[in-house]
């Protein structure tokens, strides 16, 4: 690597304007109609960023979301010396080529869970990296001791002192590694870091999320052998070098269960499109057992809502369980159905804290310790309410649009975070919803557009795959 200092560089950090507070104003009462499109997996976005790194060669990424938390990810990928530029054509063009530094941002990484990604991907890459603790949403605990444990196992020597997470490992050696409990996190992290280590590392109770299977399939695409993504084993062969690809992110299931459940909570019909359906099973086989109808079709599923949903139990579990970030908007839709539902957050400690806000608008609620016994009411009334994290705020909005009269929802800048355009998607369904105050601005609007033609001219697949011809 070159002699340059190991600090972080402020270039690309997104404007102030990201986190300035917003409200939303809602009228609700209406019921939903259309269509929508959903954008890439959030999720998704926010681990083949960094994972992009790993690569000798420019990687471009396609549907990637316009959101703050991809806008914050790509901000700590330029801080770290990272090109990130936007193609002509929305594509997002990642250059580890000038990767300079291997201290990641604090100020940033304390505004997102997947910042520690960067562990993985620096210590692979570099040999070392210092990884604050990372952020992300307030919704209970947040340990990474698995992904520690991986890294430890795979020959790193990692502490934790300070807030800072430093790891360091001249060559990191296969492993085999058992996760004490499946996560997305750690699942994802490791095979970052697997897929530099000598031999093959096997991932046992891995997580089996779409948006693992889209990290091996970018990982893939780069030249570095996967197999068993989206089953409890997966096994990473490590490579010296992984080249340059193009990759599309997957379909974002919960900005997807998020207008479905909109929908179905209005009494609206709604199609949302551009989904891979079989993500969302877990999500549309409670909205049926609620009385929702539900069609499904190619890329796009339909939702048409009862007058009143019928009252059900939840339990959240990893994939293909109930997903945990479609609890909230879940709980507000059971809000106003037709007897007692009981929602249990296996996964978070502390998810229910958006729960006070739906008591403002008239639900009634009970929290006892995991489990939520929510009794349905007939009507919800539009409050002033204050959004707690990502899908709580989404959870008080759809509460909003249930409602009759008017409802004000402040810190909702915290759906900017996971959701582009949700204003603009749900007005063109027919909301009334308007933002006061802060301009909303969000989502990686500075990318260097030029220097993304000129990188796709380079190194774009056509000449690669001439390359690769004429190689036979
Ligand atoms: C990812 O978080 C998502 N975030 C979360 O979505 C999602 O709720 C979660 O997966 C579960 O599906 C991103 O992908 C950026 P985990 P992650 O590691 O990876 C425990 C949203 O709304 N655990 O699967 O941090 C942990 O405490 C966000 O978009 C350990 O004990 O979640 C939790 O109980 C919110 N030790 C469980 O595992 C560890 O080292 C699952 O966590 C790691 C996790």
């Amino acid at each position: 690597m070159a002699p340059v200092p190991n600090r972080p560089s402020t270039l690309g950090t997104p404007r102030l304007g990201d986190w300035t507070m917003a409200t939303l104003r809602f009228r609700g009462g209406k019921p939903l109609w259309g269509g929508v499109r959903v954008g890439g997996r959030k999720n998704a976005a926010v681990a083949v960023l960094p994972a992009a790194l790993l690569a000798s060669e420019p990687v471009r990424l396609d549907n990637l979301p316009r959101n703050v938390d991809v806008a914050t990810s790509i901000a700590l990928l330029r801080a770290l010396g990272a090109r990130v530029v936007r193609d002509g054509r929305g594509a997002v063009w990642v250059d580890g080529a000038g990767l300079a530094r291997t201290a990641v941002e604090p100020m940033l990484a304390g505004r997102l869970r997947a910042s520690a990604y960067l562990l993985g991907v620096l210590v692979a890459r570099c040999g070392e990296a210092e990884v604050p603790l990372p952020g992300g949403c307030d919704i209970g605990a947040r340990p990474i001791d698995q992904h520690i444990k991986g890294l430890r196992a795979m020959g790193a020597e990692v502490e934790v002192a300070h807030g800072i997470v430093s790891a360091k490992a001249a060559r990191l050696r296969a492993a085999h590694i058992y996760l004490d409990v499946t996560s997305v996190g750690s699942t994802i992290n490791l095979m970052l870091a697997a897929s530099r280590a000598e031999g093959v590392t096997i991932i046992e109770n891995a997580a089996k999320e779409p948006h693992v299977v889209d990290v091996a399939t970018l990982l893939q695409a780069m030249g570095v052998p996967v197999v068993g993504a989206g089953t409890d084993a997966i096994k990473v062969r490590g490579t010296a070098v992984a080249h340059g690809c193009e990759h599309v992110i997957i379909p974002d299931e919960i900005e997807a269960a998020t207008y479905l459940i909109a929908a179905a909570g209005t009494a609206g019909e709604v199609t949302v499109d551009g989904v891979i359906p079989r993500h969302l099973e877990p999500v549309s086989a409670k909205l049926r057992e609620a009385g929702v109808e539900v069609q499904e079709w190619g890329e796009a599923i339909r939702v048409r809502g009862p007058l009143r949903p019928r009252a059900i139990h939840i339990k959240t579990l990893p994939y293909p369980g109930f997903p945990t970030d479609a609890q909230q908007p879940m709980t507000a839709l059971l809000a106003r159905a037709d007897g007692a539902s009981t929602v249990t957050e296996n996964i978070w400690e502390d998810r229910f804290r958006f729960v006070e806000g739906l008591r403002q608008m008239g639900a009634r609620i009970r929290v006892e310790g995991r489990t939520a016994r929510v009794d349905g009411v007939a009507r919800l009334s539009g409050a002033a309410v204050d959004a707690t994290d990502l899908r709580g705020a989404a959870a008080l909005a759809l509460a909003a649009l249930f409602a009759a009269g008017e409802t004000e929802l402040r810190r909702a800048e915290h759906l900017d975070r996971g959701y582009e355009g949700f204003v603009e998607k749900m007005t063109s369904l027919g909301a009334d919803v308007r933002r006061v105050g802060a301009d909303g601005a969000h989502g990686p609007e500075d990318l260097d557009r030029d220097g993304a033609e000129r990188l796709d001219v380079e190194h774009g697949a056509e000449p690669r795959r001439r390359a690769a011809a004429a190689e036979g």
